[in-house]
């Protein structure tokens, strides 16, 4: 697709003496208000190398312009040459565009042959998989769903939470207190009341927590029947998490999490040591980090085990080795801040360059409305709960709403579900936000139902366009798009043309609400033009053209839902 800011880049550097293409390009503007032209650029700096004055110039610039074809109008107001692009030319160049590149329209090829690790969700075994670890997961799978896009070579991991002291502490509940057919009935829930139960015998019996670290260096040894009990838990956790991830639709390309280091820690303990960045305190070996005003790492116990930090080490030098990865990024919740700027700089502090190249891709914390989450006080939402109910309601809305769709319970799906996914990549990531019933599963606002709805609807267009919409797909050159010129086609015509840009920001920032917010704009986009136009008019030419407009907008929305990791229903 034609860049039109580096065009008009080009075009006014022949102008202007003095400036380069790029340093031109950098200083002309979008204005927000549209009246005042579809790009801008201010004269301001030029006075001093020109020495004039800024109007001056501007009107010299904008007679210069005058007979371009580029431009339907050129205005100079005060310092500002204000550039209205010729509609044609623009409509045209997008429509063309994306008939030829469909479902991959807004995508690039910028990543090609570099690796990025997109390490998110990483829940803990045996811990409820509870509804603040949705936004790992679903910022998590936009970030790689956009990297995707962009042409990356993507590489999922789910950094199980699957190892440590805990797992000792459930062994001997397990085989204290518990039983088998509860465990596969109801793994995390009865995994958890084992946990519980533990921490309450303590209380009355404090040895117990001797005996639970004993079977943890059991379990550490590679002894069978530890390592089978453990593996098991891990095995019925992995199932109830599978679960959920399918119901959003979610795949992880390796589950490699902690355990998977517990036999790659004692090199990275030696490579600390030969760095002489290791210190002994009270048995216990910390990396002080004080000279970098952070509280010390602390990297193996006093019993010699290591902790949640020296996997992360060990894991992000596998990862390099491994994988040779161009960025390593990890969608953590940002109460671990302190913990990734520790361990990031530690990795430095051995020498490695690539240090810059692990990203901490913090996020805030989602409350409930009845008040925040709390493992102890028994206030976790389930996160399968929260998705079978966001499924079940929309059915009664569907259902009242006496809604066309092919299939009730697929369309539930894809849209009660949908809604929770958007919600989520609503705000920026780094807000905390409150979960809200009421705010997900509204058809109207700027939700996901609307966008999906949006979506189904010019779906249907295009459906009732019949021979009409296919043809001219299949030759977008030959629409006349004299008849898309209006102004509510035109701003949505821009705001379709923008997606791809939408895309690269949403990637360099890591942050998918830039793509939600932006779909939102082309849906209402679209109803706009819907509500101020007649798209299937009995003259033939004039519809087609429509026909490919509602289309190109269609195309857009789907191509974002997707990255949002949200289906793009045809029917609702
Ligand atoms: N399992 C951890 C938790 O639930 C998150 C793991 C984050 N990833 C990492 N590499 N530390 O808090």
């Amino acid at each position: 697709m034609i860049n039109f800011k580096e065009k008009i880049a080009v075009i006014l550097a022949e102008t202007i003496e003095g400036l380069t293409v790029g340093e031109i390009r950098d200083m002309i503007e979008i204005p927000t208000d549209s009246k005042m032209g579809d790009y801008a650029f201010p004269c301001f700096k030029l006075a001093k190398v020109l020495r004039k004055a800024p109007p001056m110039i501007a009107q010299g610039i904008a007679e210069k312009l005058q007979e371009n074809e580029l431009f339907e109008k050129v205005e100079n107001v005060n310092a500002y040459v204000n550039l209205f692009l010729s509609r044609k030319v623009f409509t045209q160049e997008l429509v063309i565009c994306v008939a030829a590149d469909q479902d991959r329209y807004g995508s690039s090829t910028m990543g090609q042959n570099r690796k990025v690790i997109v390490e998110f969700s990483s829940p803990n075994i045996a811990k409820p998989f509870h509804i603040g670890h949705i936004r790992s997961t679903v910022i998590g799978n936009s970030i790689y769903k956009i990297y995707d896009f962009l042409g990356y070579d993507t590489v999922r991991i789910n950094h199980l939470g699957d190892y440590g002291t805990q797992f000792g502490k459930m062994i001997v509940s397990y085989r204290r207190w518990g039983n088998e057919e509860d465990v596969t009935k109801e793994p995390i829930k009865t995994l958890l009341s084992y946990y519980v139960k533990f921490h309450e015998e303590t209380e009355k019996d404090p040895s117990l927590e001797d005996e639970a670290r004993d079977v943890f260096t059991k379990l550490e040894n590679g002894e069978p029947e530890e390592t089978r009990l453990w593996q098991w838990f891990r095995d019925e956790s992995l199932k109830e998490f599978n679960r959920v991830y399918q119901m959003l639709g979610i795949e992880f390309d390796s589950f490699a999490g902690e355990s998977f280091y517990s036999d790659k820690m004692e090199r990275v303990v030696n490579m600390l040591k030969d760095a002489e960045l290791l210190k002994e305190s009270e048995g216990a070996n910390i990396v002080d980090l004080e000279e970098y005003g952070m509280s010390p790492a602390l990297i193996t116990k006093k019993d010699g085990s290591s902790l949640y930090i020296t996997r992360d080490i060990a894991a992000a030098v596998y990862r390099k080795e491994h994988y040779d990865f161009y960025k390593n990024l990890y969608i953590v919740a940002s109460q671990q801040n302190l913990h990734f700027q520790q361990w990031i700089k530690i990795i430095g502090l051995l020498g490695f360059e690539w240090a810059k190249d692990c990203v901490h891709i913090p996020f805030g914390l989602v409350s409930l409305e009845e008040g925040t989450m709390s493992t102890r006080h028994g206030r976790v939402v389930f996160l399968e709960e929260v998705l079978t109910r966001a499924v079940n309601q929309t059915k009664e809305i569907i259902l009242e709403k006496n809604v066309n769709t092919d299939n009730l319970d697929v369309t539930a799906k894809q849209v009660g579900i949908g809604a929770v996914i958007f919600q989520e990549l609503s705000n920026n990531r780094i807000k905390d936000y409150v979960f809200s019933w009421e705010k997900v599963l509204n058809f109207e606002g700027e939700t996901g139902p609307y966008v999906q709805y949006t979506h189904a609807r010019a779906a249907s267009v295009l459906r009732n366009g019949g021979d009409s919409t296919n043809q001219v797909i299949a030759a977008a050159d030959k629409a006349n798009v004299e008849y898309i010129l209006g102004d509510s086609a035109y701003e949505l015509a821009k705001l379709i043309y923008r997606f791809p840009e939408v895309i690269l920001e949403a990637g360099e920032k890591y942050e998918p609400s830039v793509v939600t917010r932006h779909i939102v704009n082309i849906a209402q986009g679209f109803n706009k033009f819907y509500h101020d136009e007649h798209v299937l008019v009995a003259n033939e030419e004039e519809k087609k053209a429509k026909l490919l407009l509602v289309y190109a907008a269609k195309q857009t929305i789907q191509n974002g839902l997707k990255l949002l990791g949200m289906e793009a229903p045809e029917r609702m």
